[in-house]
């Protein structure tokens, strides 16, 4: 459910006409829809019900502030996995009693900041990185309250560069190590074990991957409360998937409930990490077309988005809807929809059949809140595009568009390379 809908031919976001604010703010933009946003977190966040449990938000897959402050001022926590994203997480006015720290790599700058900061607990993903909380901790002469992320060497059927909870993946640790460095924690002053935590995959879209890793995690939590620690929270992670195409992931309410069955009345808060599920399909890319061409029976839509814009389909093969701002009769045509990125990867999609477009027409890649401006970069040059928010009949430029000054901020010519060109030798 979401609402970008058609009234008569023209798509709507809410109660706005896109083709108003592709006038007003040029092309291509994302649109976001406030109503879709906060509904999504309700029906989420409800599924839980009276379960004592936290939704953490996770900010990778779209950390625009305004994006959290809608979250936030509805409960949510965050998941963050870099200290830029724990940055925007407080600047957006996010707890730091409800915020999670995961992620291989994490930097000492980067966990003294989250010691500061007071997070609520650091996902740790080594026994390296544990010896370094601690080390960290003692100097600022606090405890960091922790949860180790065990890999429950999970399959969870989704494409191989978003599953993180099999044994050949870089993420967490081995269950069966994960015991001993339960004890060895212990024995660390500044460490406050506090939870247990995983994440198997993203865009995942079944029941039983989710059911097989809390199974997991009971267990071990079970073992563990044996062996007298206290475990506060089970962080079960993210990767409900949505529907692109013609998925059918189940309704967060059986998401819920299956969880919460599995979690058999194991005494824990629990922790979610939702990312996709909450912002995927409250979003949409709109690009216009620039120019229609045919080469052989090929036909190419070449339009002002580019894989550095939106890189889902160049880099996983992911599908995005294609829909026309205004409905245009005629036939369909099969085509590539292209970027104007100088790669053959460079494509939103592929042999798909649209409306006949044609140059100046207004095209809206569905799906796309999750993922897309979080991943989008300034490759060839291009500045990163704005971000709009639409709330009933208002919209709102949540991020300006980005100006060539912004490319080269930061950037600067040495001394010795301004000498003229008749010094070279
Ligand atoms: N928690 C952790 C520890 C994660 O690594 C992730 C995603 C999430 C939560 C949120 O997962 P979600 O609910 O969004 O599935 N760029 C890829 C997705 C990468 C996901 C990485 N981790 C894509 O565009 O499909």
């Amino acid at each position: 459910m979401h609402h970008f809908q058609y009234q008569g031919n023209d798509l709507y976001g809410e109660q706005v006409p896109i083709e108003t604010i592709a006038t007003a703010v040029g092309t291509p933009f994302y649109l976001y829809s406030q109503k879709t946003l906060e509904t999504h977190f309700t029906v989420f966040d409800n599924a839980f019900g009276q379960l004592p449990h936290v939704t953490c938000y996770s900010v990778k897959a779209n950390s625009n502030l305004s994006i959290l402050r809608i979250f936030s001022r509805r409960g949510a926590g965050a998941d963050v996995v870099s200290g830029g994203e724990l940055y925007r997480a407080l600047a957006a006015g996010m707890p730091a009693e409800k915020i999670v720290y995961s992620g291989v790599g994490k930097k000492p700058q980067e966990i003294s900041y989250a010691i500061e900061a007071g997070i609520l607990m650091f996902n740790v993903e080594s026994p390296q990185e544990l010896e370094l909380i601690e080390t960290l901790a003692q100097k600022a002469q606090k405890k960091a309250r922790i949860a180790l992320r065990v890999n429950p060497d999970i399959n969870p059927g989704t494409h191989p560069y978003i599953s993180t909870g099999l044994r050949e993946n870089k993420f967490g640790i081995n269950l069966h190590d994960a015991v001993a460095e339960y004890k060895k924690a212990l024995q660390k002053k500044h460490i406050d074990i506090v939870g247990i935590a995983c994440h198997i995959g993203s865009q995942i879209t079944e029941v039983g991957p989710f059911v097989e890793a809390m199974q997991t995690l009971r267990n071990l939590v079970s073992e563990l409360i044996r062996s007298g620690f206290h475990i506060k929270y089970l962080d079960l992670g993210g990767g409900l998937g949505i529907t692109y195409k013609k998925e059918t992931p189940p309704h967060p309410e059986q998401y819920a409930q299956a969880v919460m069955q599995a979690l058999n009345g194991l005494p824990v808060t629990l922790i979610l990490e939702p990312g996709r599920v909450l912002v995927g399909n409250a979003g949409i890319l709109v690009t216009g077309v620039l120019y229609t061409k045919q080469s052989g029976e090929k036909n190419f839509i070449v339009v002002d988005a580019g894989m550095n814009d939106l890189i889902r389909p160049s880099l996983y093969g992911s599908y995005q809807g294609i829909q026309p701002v205004r409905k245009r009769a005629g036939k369909k045509i099969a085509a590539d929809i292209v970027g104007p990125i100088c790669e053959s990867g460079d494509f939103l999609a592929k042999k798909r059949k649209v409306p006949a477009f044609e140059p100046g027409d207004l095209m809206a890649v569905m799906s796309a809140g999750a993922y897309g401006f979080s991943m989008s970069s300034n490759y060839n040059s291009r500045p990163r595009i704005p971000e709009v928010l639409v709330s009933g009949d208002s919209y709102y430029v949540i991020r300006e568009r980005e100006a060539y000054d912004d490319l080269i901020r930061g950037e600067k010519i040495p001394e010795h390379l301004k000498l003229n060109e008749q010094k070279l030798n």
